[in-house]
């Protein structure tokens, strides 16, 4: 469903990602996976439109989503959940959340509620006052608001108590059931490779290993450089 095909950008005249190629299926979860630097942000600002991609093409469901507007991309069906959230700390949750709705201003808030029960009670609280767990799953409510077909969410756990974290990754499943495929950015390695289907692995801008979780979670380059298990002799 997500087709991107030698994908460049990069800041300015400087190049981060370079001729990256990736998918996401219809209803699927992937991992993105890499060392810090290595380029993950700014791939998915490429996607999103926040920056410019230098060259390469990315489809949505056979749309074109380079060179569009970072409005558009999101008309098309992309949801961005960026690194640190970026919630209006000053507004409410439900406010937070009905920015979100720009397309469907109807009761959109209840079907995300059903996922993230704990905001119910939180709903006219100011966003900023919610714990870093709450505001994760604030920015994901957010996101959801719109249907779309894609979800990406940068550095889900950073921040968060691994209890909270196992919390909100539990409910990728149902999203991706629910026909919002997720394209998660992790550092939290093994929780990735455990949620996703398949997995790429970036660093210094260029995908270096991709495949199914399950061979990338066995695979000794992996688990020495992102799990930290020893090399076997
Ligand atoms: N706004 C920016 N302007 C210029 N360079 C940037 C900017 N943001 C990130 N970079 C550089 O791009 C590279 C990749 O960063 P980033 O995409 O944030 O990596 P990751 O998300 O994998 O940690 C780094 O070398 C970083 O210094
Ligand atoms: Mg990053």
């Amino acid at each position: 469903m997500l087709e991107v095909r030698g994908l460049t950008a990069g800041y300015g005249r400087v190049r981060v990602v370079w001729d990256v190629d990736l998918t996401v299926g219809e209803r699927e979860i992937v991992a993105l996976i890499g060392p810090n630097g290595a380029g993950k942000t700014t791939l998915l600002r490429a996607l999103s439109g926040v920056l410019p991609a230098a060259s390469g093409t990315a489809m949505l469901a056979d749309r074109p989503l380079t060179g569009r507007s970072i409005e558009d991309i999101a008309g098309l069906g992309v949801a961005h959940v960026p690194e640190g959230r970026r919630l209006f700390p000053g507004l409410t949750v439900r406010q937070n959340l009905l920015l979100g709705a720009w397309r469907h201003r109807t009761a959109e808030i209840d079907r995300v509620l059903e996922l993230f029960p704990q905001l119910a009670p939180r709903l006219n609280q100011l966003a900023g006052s919610l714990s870093g767990g709450e505001q994760q799953m604030c920015a994901i409510a957010r996101g959801l608001m719109s249907r779309p077909r894609l979800m990406m969410i940068d550095e889900l756990s950073l921040g968060l108590a691994p209890i909270i974290v196992d919390e909100i990754v539990m409910r990728l499943p149902s999203i991706a059931a629910g026909g919002t495929a997720v394209l998660l950015v992790e550092q939290d390695v093994d929780t990735a490779l455990s949620l996703a289907s398949r997995a790429y692995v970036l660093e210094t801008g260029r995908i270096v290993l991709q495949g199914p979780a399950a061979d990338l979670l066995a695979d000794s380059r992996v688990q020495e450089s992102y799990l930290g298990i020893p090399p076997q002799p």
